[in-house]
Parts: C-alpha cells; structure tokens; sequence
C-alpha cells in the first residue's frame, strides 16, 4: 500500500502557451525590483481542496506557498486563499496552530489570509474569484482577482484528482472555459497556474489553447499518480517526525517550493528554477542526467529521493492505518 517511489517517476507535463519570459520571476521579485520591466499587479489564488487531517500535505502546500509568495513581495490584498482551514486546531495535530510542511520545517499556518474556509471552498467560489465576480460568491472574505490587462496570476491547486476533474467537481471543461473567460475579459497579461494532482495533466492536455497567455505546469501527466511525501515511515530524517501519523507535503509542490525557498528568487528566472529542480524529478527518467545538477537542488534531489513518496491516493489511506496502529498499540 505505501509504495516507495522516487521521484524520477514523477513527470512533467509541460504546456507552454505564448508567454515569453518568465512569468514565474515576475511573481517573486519584489514590486520594486521588477518596475522597469514589468507594469501591472501580481496576483495569485491558492487552493487546498481537500479537508480532514488524513490530507494535512494540501493545506501545508498551500499555507507554504503564500509564505513563499509573501516573502517575494505580493501584498495580502492579491493573495486569495482557499483552505478548509481544520488542520492546525485539529484534535489530532500533535503541534497545535501549527502547520508544517517539511520534517524539520517551522510554521507556515502562521499569517495565512482566510479568505474561503469550510464549505466556502467549493468550485462555484473558485471560478468567481479568478473572474473577478464578486456577485457570484457565496461566502468567504469577498476578495478576488481584481485583475487588469497588465497584471499576473499565479494560480496554485492542491488537491485530489482524477481523468478531467479536480477534487470532487471542478472538471477540466469548465476550468478552461473560465481562463478562456478571463482572456477574452483583457484582465490578465500573464496567468501561470500549477497543478497538483493524480492525473492532473488531463486538466489542459489537449484543452487549453495556445494563444491566451497561459503557463500551465502539472504534477503528472494525464495518466498517472502524483505522489504525497514525508510520509510516516520514510527513511532517517525523511519521515515526519514520529507523533504524525499524516504525510506533510506532495512531491511536486515541496520540489518548486523548496526549489523557491534555497534560491534567491530575486535572480532567478522560472526557466533556471524549472532546469535546476523541476526537470529533476519531472523531465527526465534517467538517473543518470541528474548528477549533472549542482548546488543546492542536488541536495534536494537525494533528501527528497530517500523520502517515502506515497501515491496521493494511497495517502489517507497510510494515514488511517498509521492511526490505527497506534491506537492498538
Ligand atoms: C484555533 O484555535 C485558536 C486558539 O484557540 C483560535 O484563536 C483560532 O481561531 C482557532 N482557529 C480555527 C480555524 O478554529
Ligand atoms: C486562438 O486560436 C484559435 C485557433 O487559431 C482561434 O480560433 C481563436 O480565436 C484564438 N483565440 C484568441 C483569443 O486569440
Ligand atoms: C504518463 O505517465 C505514465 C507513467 O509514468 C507513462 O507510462 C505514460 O507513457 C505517460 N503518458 C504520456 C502521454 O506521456
Ligand atoms: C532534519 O534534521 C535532522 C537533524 O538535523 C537531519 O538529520 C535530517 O536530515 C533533516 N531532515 C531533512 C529532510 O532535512
Ligand atoms: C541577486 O541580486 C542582488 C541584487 O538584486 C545582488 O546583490 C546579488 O548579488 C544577486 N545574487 C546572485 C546570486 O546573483
Ligand atoms: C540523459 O543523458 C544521456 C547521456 O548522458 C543523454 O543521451 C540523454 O539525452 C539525456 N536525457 C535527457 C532526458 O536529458
């Protein structure tokens, strides 16, 4: 059931839309850095879909990426953050108000802008806050994507998945139709949105035009597993520590987080980030080409290699019977 992995498995799918540059850059640097070369607001939507503590890894990403996106200088204002929001106060958390998302990580809960909780994160509010459409929330801080021709959105998505749908119900058609939406609206210059999920590249391959400014990045390809990590039972310093019995991240999202995290992200555009550490575990299949990296991402690579990666779906799954062993024991 809990299947090691490594994460040469994993694969990118890859789709890239007419964005020239890197769009990715434009997000971390901070406003003042960036004046000469990019006009416009940068945005961004996070969102953990899934609730209950069996998935804590989702909300983890999703607190660490507004960290992440905070420290690159975007304001609360521009980050919408969807989360159900039971993890940190949950009675099973061994470290109460907090979430970690890397076994020897500190706080990322702390900060977090609870715009959409509960039921509040749901398909309906998602695609209204990325078209800008106040009127049709229900619920929630009431903030959106209050975006304009020169600004650009990050959207990052965390959840499960299967063939053509995300979590339970946001399914692939209308996910594009909404982007195609927000295009022929004019409110966006670039939108980057990263995708983790089992099956996740079945949510554009084939679906998202080319030509409306979109960067679109998955966890896999339209048929395969993405892979949760930090997994109870993982090697020496790579499981969580011993009182969680739940994995703390996905193997993709901490990849480009840890990736941001060890770089200065004020220098470093998308494409370097993406051939340091995204193609290691995403592009290539052969063990081999991945000696040839250096720095930091090496290290990355043979911490997270000797990590237990457990198939996003066999991930609550390892969590009950974690919880299960413990309670006979
Ligand atoms: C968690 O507990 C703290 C302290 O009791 C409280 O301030 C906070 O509102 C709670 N958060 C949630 C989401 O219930
Ligand atoms: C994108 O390309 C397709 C096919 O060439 C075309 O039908 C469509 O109008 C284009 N859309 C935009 C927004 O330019
Ligand atoms: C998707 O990934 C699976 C498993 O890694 C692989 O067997 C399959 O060939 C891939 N499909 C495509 C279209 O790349
Ligand atoms: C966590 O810290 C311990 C002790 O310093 C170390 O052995 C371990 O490798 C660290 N784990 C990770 C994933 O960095
Ligand atoms: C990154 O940029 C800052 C100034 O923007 C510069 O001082 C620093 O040396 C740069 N770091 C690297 C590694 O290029
Ligand atoms: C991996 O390395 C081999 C030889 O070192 C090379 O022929 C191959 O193209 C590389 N594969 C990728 C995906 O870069």
């Amino acid at each position: 059931m809990a299947r090691l992995c490594f994460p040469v498995l994993v694969q990118l799918v890859l789709l890239i839309a007419g964005v020239a540059g890197g769009p990715w850059q434009e997000f971390l640097r901070p406003q003042s850095d960036v004046d000469n070369d990019v006009v416009g607001t940068r945005w961004a939507v996070l969102i953990a879909g899934s609730k209950g503590f069996e998935n804590y890894r989702h909300q983890a990403d999703v607190c660490h990426a507004y960290q992440i996106l905070k420290k690159g200088g975007l304001k609360d204002e521009n980050i919408v953050v969807f989360m159900y929001d039971d993890i940190a106060n949950n009675s099973a958390n061994p470290r109460p108000g907090v979430i970690i998302n890397h076994p020897n990580g500190s706080d990322v809960y702390a900060g977090v802008p609870k715009d959409y909780t509960g039921n509040d994160v749901n398909v309906n509010n998602f695609l209204a806050v990325l078209l800008g459409d106040k009127s049709a929330l229900t619920g929630g801080s009431g903030k959106v994507v209050d975006s304009s021709q020169d600004d650009h959105i990050f959207v990052y998505y965390t959840d499960h998945g299967g063939p053509g749908v995300l979590g339970e119900s946001l399914f692939a058609s209308d996910l594009v139709a909404t982007l195609e939406k927000k295009h022929a609206a004019g409110t966006y210059r670039s939108l980057v949105f990263y995708v983790e999920s089992c099956e996740s590249g079945s949510m554009f391959e084939g679906l998202l035009p080319a030509n409306i400014s979109i960067y679109a990045t998955t966890a896999s390809n339209a048929t395969e597993d993405s892979w949760a990590t930090y997994c109870p039972g993982g090697g020496q310093g790579e499981a969580p520590p011993p009182e969680f019995m739940t994995c703390l991240g996905d193997l993709y999202s901490v990849s480009w987080m840890e990736d941001s995290d060890a770089h200065n992200l004020r220098n470093e555009s998308f494409e370097l980030q993406y051939d340091n550490t995204l193609d290691l575990f995403m592009g290539s299949s052969d063990p081999a080409n991945h000696s040839a990296t250096v720095g930091s991402t090496d290290n990355l690579l043979m911490q997270l290699s000797s990590a237990v990666h457990v198939h996003q779906r066999d991930a609550d799954l390892l969590y009950f019977w974690h919880k299960v062993r413990i309670s006979v024991i």
